[in-house]
């Protein structure tokens, strides 16, 4: 079975971003740790940076039919972008949005997402390991739709 990982703008920074907020690990760290647990666990786990709306509009159209799971941390676009929605409504499958930092106790617009409705589950304000929660929730998730 195979897992998108979906990263928006400004996270290819991460470890030099704002590190109080965001954290020390870098992008490359988190999808690293990602691809060995996915593999360990017998999933296959691309993942796919960009700073363009398009582009991550692109690879979600790119992947249908192809994937069976998506993890997106839409970063600044969570507050901005139906296009993005729209991508992923594309795709039947589980759909798990991450949030490094707490969104909804933040500035105010962030606290809008315009994924959460359109999600199977959230896990905002864990920081990095959210991701690694998030890739254990989707892989039962996807072996339980197995039995
Ligand atoms: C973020 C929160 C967003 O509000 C922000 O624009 C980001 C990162 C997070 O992971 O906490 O870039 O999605």
């Amino acid at each position: 079975k195979h897992i998108l990982v979906l990263h928006g703008p400004n996270l290819n920074m991460l470890g030099k971003r704002e590190p109080q907020i965001y954290g020390k690990l870098s992008l490359k760290d988190i999808d690293a740790a990602l691809k060995e647990r996915a593999s360990s666990a017998g999933f296959l786990l691309s993942t796919f940076q960009s700073n363009h709306e398009g582009a991550l509009v692109d690879c979600l159209q790119e992947a249908f039919g192809q994937v069976h799971g998506i993890l997106i941390n839409p970063a600044a676009f969570t507050h901005t972008s139906v296009a993005i929605r729209d991508a992923l409504l594309l795709h039947d499958t589980p759909l798990i949005e991450v949030h490094i930092s707490n969104i909804h106790k933040r500035e105010a617009f962030r606290s809008h997402s315009y994924f959460s409705d359109i999600a199977t589950g959230q896990i905002v304000g864990l920081g990095a390991r959210g991701y690694l929660l998030a890739l254990d929730a989707m892989m039962a998730i996807l072996t339980d739709k197995e039995d």
